[in-house]
Order: structure tokens, then sequence, then C-alpha cells
């Protein structure tokens, strides 16, 4: 053999060999007869078992790195009067542990194996928001693949605090927070990070909440500001989450029939002032308005001040003053036609001035001059529609002059008007006051 080794030279290559492969690779990669036979024997694994209570790391120097996501499987509930978020996520943490790896060409059958959780090293993440025991079910198991990478995924419901802001209620959003951070390593220990992107977690979270419930997710950004305490820096990833309430079931239970009882309040105005009717109609209505306040209670938020309530105690308050209103005019009626007070000179100058002049009589304030004060001939502003009302029912006047029954009939008729115009001009003043607050309230709710 010409170019054979000799025998110490063959003994010396292979010292080599086994020098130089050493290291990483040789002691830690685990047999792959280990994994032929039986499935896997456990042999194999129990230097890595043995190792579970430590950080896996080759240097202690060095930090773990490790990979966060999560998915949001549903949101279960908004309580605001405890400032909870239910929800419940699907946590998936990667991390890589140096002490297990094996050669995927010897092993071509197998690209990854679990493990149970219980037997390795998990990275101690949690969400600092939450305000609940961490409650994983027993029996997890972990993914690891050829080269080491764990990848462990838990179901976690999280009872998170967040800062709920009930103003805009049925048409609110609302943004909590999800802080991922270590309870102990810190960034000497530990770095956090993402091997996917905000958007596809937002992506599958979208996907995943089948529920037509309450809440819809609208977007998930996040943040990676390192939290300070004491003298530690912790390493953490936020994540916000905006979900928005699906409105339709308050608009239909509670805006509806408020807006329908309010618009009956207004169309009430066009019954007959003089009816016996309207008086007892409004009553009826609010009694009915506070029925429905009463029953939809339940459906309101418990704490804090919605736009919702400060609408309907608007709305209350117009029939309120709807009734008010109508007491008033009912009064102004009954004293008119019973017994009509004297007319102040300028209200009966109001009077002729927005009136038909041929339904006024100038002579009755003339007749009464002393007792009504009035004295139209010294008014630039009503000189002309006395004079003119003068000529047209002149041959009246005189007939009129010689009898008191006709001027008070003539003063209950211009204090019915008068009611009248009262009852149209509130009117007015209700519809405008009802316009505007609507529009602001609906204003305030679309920014
Ligand atoms: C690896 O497996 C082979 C058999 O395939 C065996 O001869 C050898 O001793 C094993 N080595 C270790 C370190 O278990
Ligand atoms: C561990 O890592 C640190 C810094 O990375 C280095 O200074 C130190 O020498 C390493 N120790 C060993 C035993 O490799
Ligand atoms: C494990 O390996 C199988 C193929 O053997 C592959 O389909 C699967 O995606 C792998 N799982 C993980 C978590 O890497
Ligand atoms: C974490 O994700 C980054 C990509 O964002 C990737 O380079 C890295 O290998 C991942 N590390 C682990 C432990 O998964
Ligand atoms: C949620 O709040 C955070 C910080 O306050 C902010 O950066 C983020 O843009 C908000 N998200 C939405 C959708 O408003």
């Amino acid at each position: 053999m010409k170019g054979g080794w000799p025998v110490g030279g063959r003994v010396l290559l292979c010292l080599t060999v086994s020098l130089l492969l050493p290291g990483r690779g040789d002691t830690f990669t685990i047999n792959c007869s280990g994994f032929d036979q039986y499935g896997v024997d456990p042999a194999a694994f129990q230097a890595v078992f043995d190792r579970k209570a430590f950080r896996p790391v080759l240097n202690y120097s060095n930090p773990t790195h490790v990979n966060i996501s999560f998915t949001l499987s549903a949101i279960l509930e908004v309580n605001a009067q405890l400032q909870l978020l239910t929800s419940f996520l699907w946590m998936n943490v990667m991390w890589d542990n140096p002490f297990i790896s094996w050669n995927l060409e010897e092993c071509v059958s197998l690209k990854n194996l679990t493990v149970s959780a219980e037997n390795v090293w998990l990275p101690d993440i949690f969400i600092v928001e939450s305000m609940d025991v961490d409650r994983a079910p027993p029996g997890l198991t972990a993914f690891v693949n050829s080269e080491g990478r764990m990848k462990y995924d838990r179901p976690v419901r999280v009872t998170s605090i967040c800062n709920l802001d009930i103003f805009y209620f049925p048409f609110d959003q609302q943004n909590c927070t999800f802080t991922f951070s270590s309870f102990l390593y810190t960034v000497d220990s530990m770095l956090l990070g993402m091997d996917k992107e905000v958007w596809e977690i937002t992506d599958t979270s979208r996907n995943l909440i089948q529920t037509q419930g309450e809440w819809e997710l609208l977007g998930i950004t996040k943040a990676t500001p390192k939290m300070l305490v004491g003298s530690n820096v912790y390493d953490q990833i936020m994540f916000y989450v905006a979900i928005r309430r699906r409105p339709s079931l308050y608009v239909i239970n509670l805006l509806v029939p408020s807006g329908f009882l309010i618009a009956i309040d207004a169309l009430s105005f066009y019954l007959p002032a003089e009816s016996e009717n309207r008086a007892p109609f409004k009553i009826t209505l609010l009694l009915g308005y506070n029925v429905f306040l009463l029953m939809m209670n339940d459906l309101l938020p418990a704490s804090g001040t919605p736009l919702i309530s400060v609408y309907f105690a608007l709305c209350l308050s117009l029939m309120v003053v709807s009734l008010l209103e109508t007491i008033f005019i009912t009064y102004l009626l009954h004293l008119a036609t019973t017994q009509p007070p004297p007319m102040p000179w300028w209200l009966h100058s109001l009077l002729l001035y927005w009136a038909n002049p041929r339904t006024c009589c100038p002579t009755a304030p003339q007749k009464g001059n002393k007792g009504l004060n009035l004295h139209p001939a010294h008014l630039p502003g009503v000189k002309e529609p006395v004079e003119l009302v003068g000529k047209v029912s002149g041959p009246r006047e005189a007939e009129l002059n010689g009898c008191p029954e006709s001027t008070r009939a003539q003063l209950v008729d211009l204090w019915v008007q008068f009611s009248h115009m009262m009852d149209t001009l509130l009117f007015c003043l209700y519809l405008l006051f009802m316009a505007t607050s609507v529009v602001t309230v609906i204003i305030l709710w679309n920014t």
C-alpha cells in the first residue's frame, strides 16, 4: 500500500477528528439510534430533561431570544364597571434550546418531536395587564425540531385591565393593551422578538373570531418600549388591540323607540289646544317613556355617564317641558274664556301688528283706555294699522261703543288668539331645541 497510512498515523487522524468535532455539535447531539427502534429512547433525552430547571444556554452571559406571537380567538366580555376585558388567546412562544439537536440526514423520517412541556425549560412570559391567575390546562406539549428550536403554544383566558371609555356608548371603540413580558429575566437574560408581522396576527385573529358577538376586532398595533423597574430593565412587547361595539342591538332597542316617543310628543302639539285630550295624552307619553327607561336600564353600562344617558335625560326633559307648555296654554285659554284680564298695550299692539287687521277690533282698547293703559295713537308703529282698521270698521265702531258685551268678547278673542300664538311659538322653540340637541348628539357620536 503505497499511499496507505501508517497505523500510528490513522490513530492520530482519528484523534484529531474527534478533537475537532466536539464542541457544540457532538456534546449535545442526540444519537439517532435512539429514535429508530421503539420510538424515542428516553435515555437519549435524559441529559436535556435534567437541565430543565435552568435557562438553556451554552454561555450564561448570552440572553435567550424568545419570539412571541398570539392569536386572539374570542372577545368574551367587556365589563365597563370593573374596567376589565375578558378574552381568549392562543399564545405562541418560540426559543432555541441548544441542548437538543439531532442530525437530520441520519434520521430522515424525523423532522420534529413533541416533548411534554413539563420536562423542558419554559420561558416565563406573562401578560402584565392580566388580573387573573394563569390557568393553563395541564399536559401541554412543546414542539422541537432538529436544531433545537422549541415551539410552545398554549391557550390563555385573559382577564385584563383596560381603560374603557363608554362616553360614546353604543358607538364606542376601545383600545386595550396586552403587554407580554418576562417575570424575572431582565434584558441581560431574555430578549423578546416577533417572528410574525403584526398584520399577520391581526388577519389570523380576524379570521378566527367567528362569533358574531357584541365586539368586532378593528386592528392590532404594537410597540416595544423597555420597562424599567428600579435598576432592572425588562424587555416587553405591547400589543394595542382596538375593538368596536356592534351598535345595532342598541340602536334598535334604545334609540328607535325613544325617537318614536319623542316624535309622537312633538306631533301631539297638533292636537287642538282647546281639546281636553292634549295634556292627558302627553302625560301618558311621559309615563310610557319612564317605563321604557326603566326597562332599558339593563342595557346601559352600569358605570360612567355615556352620552346616551344625557340624550335620554334630554328627551325626558323635552317631554316634561312640552307638558308644562300644554298646562300653561290650557291655563291661558281658561283665563281668556272665563275672566280675560286687561291686556297690556304692548301686547295688544303686537297682536294687531301680527294678526290680520280685520279680525282685530281697535275700539276695545279705546274703550277701556284707563284700565288697559293703552295709547295706540301715541305709538308711531301702531298708528297705521289702527287707523286702517278704524276706517274699515268705522260703522261698527259706534255700535260697539254702546255695547260692553261685544268688547269683552273681543278681548276674549284677543286672548285666545294670543294663546294660540304662544302655542305656535313655543312649539317652534321646542322643535328648534329638539333639532339642535339631536344634531349635537349625532355629531358627537360621529366624532
Ligand atoms: C449511537 O448509536 C450507535 C448504534 O447505532 C451505538 O453504537 C453508539 O454507541 C451510540 N452512541 C451513543 C453516544 O449513544
Ligand atoms: C460568554 O460570552 C461572553 C460575552 O459574550 C464572553 O465574554 C465570554 O468569554 C463567554 N464565555 C465562555 C465560557 O465562552
Ligand atoms: C413537524 O414536521 C412535519 C413533517 O414531518 C411538518 O409537517 C410539521 O409542520 C412540523 N411541525 C413543526 C412545528 O415544525
Ligand atoms: C425570531 O424571529 C426572527 C425573525 O423576526 C428570527 O430571525 C429568529 O430566528 C427567531 N428566533 C426564534 C428563537 O424563533
Ligand atoms: C391605542 O393606544 C395606543 C397608545 O395609547 C396608540 O399608540 C394606538 O394607536 C391606539 N390604537 C388605536 C387603534 O387607536
